[in-house]
């Protein structure tokens, strides 16, 4: 006791100051505004309130002096992320601005010269507080503590965990990446129940998620429960009441997450890493960008390169090179209808307009369907495919272009004939060739507009594939229940396999037995099983593949095989069934007449020019399709001349793919914790332990195209005479070429290519594959060029003679 009496006055001057201080924190950290009250602009940073716990900021939000949001935003973030506006169209003035709780329980935003800039609509509702909760929701509650107005029931472009999306509510993203006003891309509920992202800018609306081609059963959605309700919870699970649903790939608690509708279409999860206070992407619903509707604007067609842009097409330029939503304008007078005698068609392949079809005709020869076009002052171009036949699409107005190599038609521009066409077609002509890196490429083309897209994690493309996996393993199993079902008849077979494809069924093991004549003719022999010739009771010739013990699970063998299953592209080997049954696994494939690349390369009958360039160009596209046209992103792995096959065309057919994501599954942690691929042809990565991207492919196919030319294996190791130690063939080879190069030595594409040919051979297109190969095989894999773009430089020399 005399101890604190002695220092009684320092005691008190302590109490004194924790408690100004307990004091001043309150003050700063409250979450409540009482009826009465107000917040100002002035003194932005003292005048917010703070959920409880810390996680939400509520108040004004500036950009520079004279611009200021009524806002919630996560406090932790380390950029201020913003998660609800309520007035995102009116920013207020900085001094005298401020938001109230007024006596009638209405909340009001006041601008300085006194105008309501916004207002809740709780007049009459005897609100007494508003307060900001942990979820991140401002609330406002009357006297017995019930919510009667709240921030969760008019979103911006935000949903937070527990927060619903119903009937009438939206998203809507901002116009500009970092800006706040209200744009053109929404999250909805639509008339039929269906949860939809929706394209409604100035010139056009278009939905165009789920995807449009398909309808909403075959989306995995369902228009039957009108409840309209769709909700993100704690655990990062999005369930919706027309059946979609999706998890965040970091999918558990205690994460922070929102879920925006962003600036450039794209509907993406994120989640808060808690170290860097960054955000990570963890989900998204497109994983192709192109696809998303008015992104580049009216005639703009986006193209991946790989990132992906807008461009022009010819006849047509930029409107506004500062923004690419508003497209491209045409270099001719649009209004004046051309004479058939006045008009050119150029054509533009890979290309295709979504929507805004003036007709629509099947059955139609190429030549009607340009009439109709050419007749139709209405028209600006028209489409055409052959689907089993020929199929026409006029088009009054060009939108939603897009380009990518899987698409089987092409687009004729109707452009006035003394229109002379500069530049180039095709955006990657100019200057992009294998070495450029990205930033060459954006330079070199004048009329491409850039489009800042995020670079979508690994980690989210195989969430987003399981994802799909599953939605797939329910529909292979109801054709599984049908394929198998005890009183099956044949004919019943064949409905059931219908339902999963129609090329695509499974065989019973004796019936394989039988086809092999018991596994009798052995064509092959690698890493992932035995391959034997067999001819099915139809009398199709096919290449049965007996898979080891490697891949086991039959749930995820029969998933990963529906993806498989629906795989088909020209340069690749089609799968036309499988067995699963017991603890067999076979793959039943397409025989090819004509062996694999190596027998044509490697030997005395070796392959002519012509058909070594026809084989690069058929397996880059095959590999293209591969990586960026399906959205399963399969990786091949083991991309090598043993696995290029040949048809009696000398048309490459890649085999063998889909087997790295067959073995994977099952082991613990990573996707491609097993190595797969052959010594001479792996990159890099491999061995250094870093994740597994199509890159991998990409060296490998170098490989292979530096081999086509040189006509020897460079995968070999060999002992160099300078340094005695062993290296593998291709690191002396490119070693020496890039030197002779450099050095400008005219005749190193000569001492290059094989001289068996004797000089009979393309010097340009000798000359780009060399090229391609050596940035193919770069050790740092983000210098390697994509396969899409590879094959967009083998076309452009397709016809090259010299
Ligand atoms: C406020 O508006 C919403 C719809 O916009 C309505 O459901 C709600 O009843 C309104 N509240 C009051 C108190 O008027
Ligand atoms: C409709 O969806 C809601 C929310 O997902 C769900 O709770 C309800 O059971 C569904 N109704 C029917 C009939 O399926
Ligand atoms: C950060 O998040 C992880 C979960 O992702 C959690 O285990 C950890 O405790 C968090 N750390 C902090 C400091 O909150």
């Amino acid at each position: 006791m005399r101890h604190l009496q002695d220092h009684k006055p320092w005691f008190l001057l302590v109490l004194v100051i924790t408690s100004s201080l307990v004091q001043l924190s309150c003050s700063k950290n409250q979450n409540v505004l009482d009826r009465g009250a107000s917040l100002s602009v002035k003194d932005a940073d003292s005048n917010s309130l703070i959920s409880p716990d810390g996680s939400f900021s509520c108040g004004f939000y500036g950009v520079g002096t004279n611009a200021y949001w009524f806002s919630i935003w996560f406090t932790d973030s380390r950029e201020k992320t913003i998660v609800w506006m309520a007035n995102r169209d009116k920013p207020v003035n900085a001094r005298g601005s401020e938001l109230a709780l007024k006596k009638n329980g209405v909340m009001v935003l006041k601008d300085v010269d006194g105008t309501n800039v916004w207002e809740s609509n709780s007049t009459s509702s005897g609100a007494v507080k508003a307060e900001i909760l942990d979820t991140g929701n401002l609330v406002l509650r009357d006297h017995r503590g019930f919510i009667v107005w709240q921030s969760f029931d008019y979103p911006t472009d935000t949903l937070l965990p527990s927060q619903s999306l119903t009937k009438g509510k939206k998203l809507v993203s901002s116009l500009k990446k970092g800006g706040f006003a209200t744009g053109y891309y929404n999250l909805y509920f639509d008339s039929d129940n269906v949860l939809r992202l929706l394209y409604d800018g100035p010139e056009i609306t278009s939905l165009y998620w789920p995807n449009p081609s398909f309808d909403v059963f075959q989306n995995g959605r369902t228009k039957y429960n009108s409840s309209r309700i769709a909700e993100l919870d704690n655990m990062g699970r999005f369930l919706s009441s027309d059946q979609f649903q999706f998890n965040a790939s970091d999918a558990g608690s205690g994460i922070k997450r929102r879920l925006t509708m962003d600036y450039d279409g794209n509907l993406r999860l994120y989640s808060l890493d808690n170290l860097t206070k960054v955000w990570n992407i963890t989900w998204e619903a497109m994983a192709q960008m192109c696809n998303v509707h008015g992104l580049c604007g009216r005639n703009g067609i986006c193209t991946y390169t790989p990132y992906p842009k807008c461009y022009c097409p010819p006849g047509y330029e930029i409107s506004d090179q500062s923004d690419w939503n508003s497209g491209c304008k045409a270099k001719f007078d649009l209004s004046i209808c051309l004479k058939p005698e006045e008009v050119k068609f150029l054509e533009v392949p890979y290309v295709d307009y979504y929507g805004f079809d003036l007709n629509y005709t099947r059955s139609v020869t190429f030549k009607d369907c340009r009439k109709l076009c050419l007749e139709d002052c209405r028209c600006y171009a028209f489409s055409y495919r052959l689907a089993g036949e020929g199929v026409c699409f006029t088009k009054g107005v060009l939108f939603n272009g897009v380009q990518t190599t899987s698409f089987p038609g092409k687009i004729y521009l109707k452009l006035p004939k003394n229109l002379t066409l500069s530049g180039s077609v095709l955006p990657l002509e100019s200057g992009a060739n294998c070495k450029a890196s990205e930033a060459d490429v954006k330079v070199g083309t004048a009329s491409m507009y850039d489009i800042e897209f995020k670079k979508v994690k690994w980690a989210y493309l195989y969430s987003f594939v399981s994802t799909i996996g599953v939605i797939e393993l329910l529909i292979l199993a109801s054709g599984w229940w049908f394929l198998f079902r005890k009183d099956d008849t044949p004919a019943r077979v064949e409905d059931g396999y219908l339902l999963i494809s129609s090329q695509f069924r499974g065989f019973t093991f004796s019936e394989l037995k039988k086809a092999t004549k018991k596994f009798k003719v052995e064509l092959g022999r690698g890493g992932s099983g035995t391959v034997y010739k067999g001819i099915l009771a139809d009398e199709r010739e096919v290449a049965v593949k007996r898979l080891g013990d490697i891949f086991t699970g039959n749930e995820e063998f029969l998933a990963e095989l529906s993806t498989i299953g629906k795989i088909n592209h020209m340069n690749l080997v089609r799968m036309w069934g499988f067995c699963s049954e017991g603890k067999h696994r076979l793959l039943v494939y397409e025989y090819i007449e004509n062996l694999s690349l190596n027998t044509h390369l490697f030997s005395s009958n070796f392959l002519g020019w012509k058909e070594r360039f026809k084989v690069a160009l058929g397996t880059a596209k095959g590999l293209a399709y591969l990586h960026d046209e399906c959205l399963e992103w399969v990786i091949h792995c083991d991309v090598k001349p043993e696995n290029i096959l040949l048809d009696s065309e000398f048309e490459p057919k890649i085999a063998d793919f889909g087997l790295a994501k067959l073995s994977q599954r099952g082991m613990p942690n990573s996707e491609f914790s097993r190595i797969r691929g052959t010594k001479g042809y792996m990159a890099p990565e491999w061995a250094l332990n870093l994740p597994i991207t199509a890159k991998v492919d990409v060296y490998s196919y170098g490989v292979v195209i530096l081999e086509i030319v040189k006509g020897i294996r460079l995968s070999n190791w060999v002992v160099d005479a300078d340094n005695q130690e062993p290296e593998v063939e291709l690191a002396r080879f490119v070693r020496v070429v890039r030197r002779k190069i450099l050095c400008g030595e005219e005749s190193w594409l000569e001492e290059t290519v094989d001289p068996r040919l004797q000089g009979n051979y393309s010097k340009s297109q000798a000359r780009k594959l060399v090229e391609v190969g050596l940035s193919c095989v770069e050790e740092d894999r983000n210098k390697r060029p994509t396969m899409a773009t590879v094959v967009q430089i083998l076309l452009d020399c397709e016809d090259d003679r010299q």
